[in-house]
């Protein structure tokens, strides 16, 4: 019982030196008391953590960096529950082994997409797919099905091919495409919820060059015909995203001011061999490195399949203008409608998952981000622009078979997470074989997913 008596003195420790550790994700909105944060310094050790963890049942929150909306990656609060609780990082596990033969690369859960996007760029490779930033931990990115924008490219998760993953026991599995290909379909997307992944393998790809071409759009408060013309622009290019429109809170109509223009960017290959000439606006998917500008801001992304784009897009934004009047707190700065595209995959719990289709739709999906950004970092308008957010898929989701972003703020219901989920039965299966005392969950995974074994995880 060297597990238990560990936990014990953890615990004594704790008590007498307050050593507890506070996790909070980027903007600090999403939060919790731990009582400490555990970063194994290999896989082996990860695995003895978990053994001796398991015999007390204490609860366990991966982490990769916190950049999420929601309550996805919250530790169990220690106000909560009488068993120890942790937040355990994989931060130190940063092996890495490029295979140029293969095109393969097998790496750490250490990795961050940042770091992991420059070691391969200086060896001349990539992989294929990006979100607007980079600052993610690779797997805490892939874990929730982080995309760029491609009709033709798959999500980040897509690439992986193979994983070590340590169930809540400390046993490890090996997983790969090619010995277990149903089973990579669960692990691709697992939300932290199926054990602690300690190692992956992705595809890459030669680097090579896509030349990006920005061009302004004048907006039009007529909605309609301005998403008739973006859907008419993604029949042309695959790989593209529409920054706007953009509205700018007026303070004295107390109102959104359309901006006269609006513009979209779109990327192709290119033989051109010259210096590159970049522009950094927006970020990863300029071709320069950045940090985006860290100020609070609630934030909405759902996929819709894009045979239903046009309409969609223009119910959301009527429906946020009629919304207006009720955007009372100080410090409203701007709101972006913000549009890219993404191809389906048969990922369990992926957003795009194509699973539940009706036969006459491409399986491609059209993304539409709506971004309340404030001038000032205040928690009243925050909460007022979250309420606000959530609203949009109780009214559009059965519509059009909207699919909300993991780890961006959305709170359905496990009713409707089973509808546009139809393999979670079998991703939920899985996670009873990993989990078996619900060590892994917490508030969010449970009632979102509906995790029925796991509704006593707190007694
Ligand atoms: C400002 C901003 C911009 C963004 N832009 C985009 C964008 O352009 N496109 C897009 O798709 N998304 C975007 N996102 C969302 C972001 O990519 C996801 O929230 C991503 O999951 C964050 O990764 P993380 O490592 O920081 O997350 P965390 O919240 O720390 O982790 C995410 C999930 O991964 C799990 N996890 C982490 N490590 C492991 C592990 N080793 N084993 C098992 N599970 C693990 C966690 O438990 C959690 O469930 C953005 C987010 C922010 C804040
Ligand atoms: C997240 O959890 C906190 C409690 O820790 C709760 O107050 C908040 O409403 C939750 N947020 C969401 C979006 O569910
Ligand atoms: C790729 O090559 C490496 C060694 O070069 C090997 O270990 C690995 O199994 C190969 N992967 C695949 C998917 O073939
Ligand atoms: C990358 O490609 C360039 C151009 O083909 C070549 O000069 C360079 O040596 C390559 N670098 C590596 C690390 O393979
Ligand atoms: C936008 O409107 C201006 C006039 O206000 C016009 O000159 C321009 O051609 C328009 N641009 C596009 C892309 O329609
Ligand atoms: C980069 O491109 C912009 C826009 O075409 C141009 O104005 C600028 O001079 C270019 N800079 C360099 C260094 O070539
Ligand atoms: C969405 O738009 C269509 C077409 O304009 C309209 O018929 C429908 O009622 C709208 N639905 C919602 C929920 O706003
Ligand atoms: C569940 O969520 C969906 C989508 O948000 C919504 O349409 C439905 O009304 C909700 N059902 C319940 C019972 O809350």
């Amino acid at each position: 019982m060297v597990g238990h008596n560990l936990t014990i003195l953890l615990v004594l420790v704790h008590a007498v030196f307050g050593s507890a550790y506070r996790w909070f994700n980027w903007q600090y909105e999403v939060t919790c008391e731990s009582d400490a944060y555990i970063a194994p310094v290999d896989e082996d050790d990860a695995a003895k953590f978990l053994q001796e963890q398991f015999a007390v049942g204490s609860h366990i929150k991966v982490v990769g960096n916190g950049h999420g909306f929601g309550n996805l990656t919250q530790c169990v609060d220690q106000t909560l529950t009488n068993k120890p609780t942790y937040i355990v990082s994989l931060t130190n596990l940063k092996d890495l082994n490029i295979h140029k033969d293969n095109m393969t690369v097998t790496f750490g859960a250490g990795w961050d997409v940042d770091d992991l996007a420059q070691e391969l760029k200086a060896n001349n490779l990539s992989f294929n797919n990006l979100g607007v930033e980079r600052v993610q931990n690779f797997i805490g990115a892939a874990s929730t099905g982080t995309h760029g924008s491609g009709s033709n490219i798959g999500n980040i998760a897509s690439q992986i091919i193979g994983l070590r993953v340590l169930d809540s026991q400390g046993n490890l599995r090996v997983i790969s495409e090619e010995t277990n290909a149903e089973e990579m379909k669960a692990f691709r997307i697992s939300l932290g919820a199926l054990g602690l992944i300690t190692e992956i393998t992705i595809k890459v790809q030669p680097t090579y060059r896509l030349k990006k071409t920005t061009k302004v759009l004048n907006a039009t408060s007529d909605y309609s015909q301005m998403y008739t013309q973006i859907a008419e622009l993604y029949k042309e290019h695959d790989r593209m995203t529409v920054w706007g429109p953009h509205f700018d809170w007026n303070d004295e109509t107390q109102d959104w001011d359309l901006e006269a223009t609006y513009f979209y960017s779109y990327w192709e290959p290119t033989d051109y061999m010259g210096a590159s000439n970049c522009t950094l606006n927006y970020c990863a998917n300029g071709c320069g490195d950045c940090v985006c500008s860290r100020q609070f801001y609630a934030e909405i992304e759902h996929f819709i399949p894009i045979e239903y784009y046009a309409e969609a897009a223009t119910n959301y934004t009527l429906f946020q203008q009629s919304q207006t009047p009720r955007m009372k707190a100080p410090y409203n700065q701007q709101m972006v409608i913000q549009h890219r595209t993404l191809k389906g995959d048969d990922t369990y719990m992926s957003p795009v998952n194509t699973y539940n289709l009706k036969p006459e739709l491409s399986g491609i999906f059209a993304i539409i981000e709506i971004d309340w950004l404030q001038e000032y970092d205040n928690f009243a308008t925050l909460w007022q622009n979250q309420e606000l957010a959530f609203e949009f898929l109780p009214r559009f989701g059965e519509i059009y078979n909207a699919r909300p972003h993991w780890n961006k703020m959305n709170a359905p219901n496990a009713t409707y997470i089973q509808k546009i989920f139809p393999k979670l039965p079998e991703f939920l299966a899985i996670q009873q074989r990993q989990d078996p005392k619900c060590q892994f969950v917490n508030d969010f995974l449970v009632s979102q997913l509906g995790i029925t074994h796991c509704a006593h995880y707190l007694s």
